[in-house]
């Protein structure tokens, strides 16, 4: 019985990261952050201060402003999301 409710948590969680991954898969997306950074880095922060973090590195770090130039507001928002998740697990 408990098995059963977990598979098909499972699968919602699948259908949950295709949806995603129509847009670029995150995961993938976030290795080019994790050229400069540790996931652990990251740990304790929620989305959000992850966020406003990235937008104060991106003014205050040439290296950070040119790793995030080419992504959309969706994709980074995307990336950090999935950072939070992978940071706090
Ligand atoms: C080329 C190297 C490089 C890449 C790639 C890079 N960063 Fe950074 N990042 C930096 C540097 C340099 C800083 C400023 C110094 C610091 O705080 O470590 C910084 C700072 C940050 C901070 C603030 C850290 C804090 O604790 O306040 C966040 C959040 C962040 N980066 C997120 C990201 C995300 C998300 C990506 C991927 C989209 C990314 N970075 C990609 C170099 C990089």
């Amino acid at each position: 019985m408990m098995k059963r409710i977990l598979i098909s948590i499972a699968a919602l969680g699948l259908l949950g990261l295709q949806g995603i991954a129509v847009a670029g898969d995150p995961a993938e997306m976030s290795e080019t952050c994790i050229e400069c950074h540790e996931i652990d880095e990251f740990e304790g922060m929620s989305a959000e201060e992850i966020a406003a973090a990235t937008t104060e590195a991106n003014a205050n770090s040439k290296q950070m402003a040119k790793a995030t130039a080419d992504l959309s507001a969706e994709d980074l928002q995307a990336i950090i999301d999935y950072i939070a998740a992978e940071a706090n697990k």
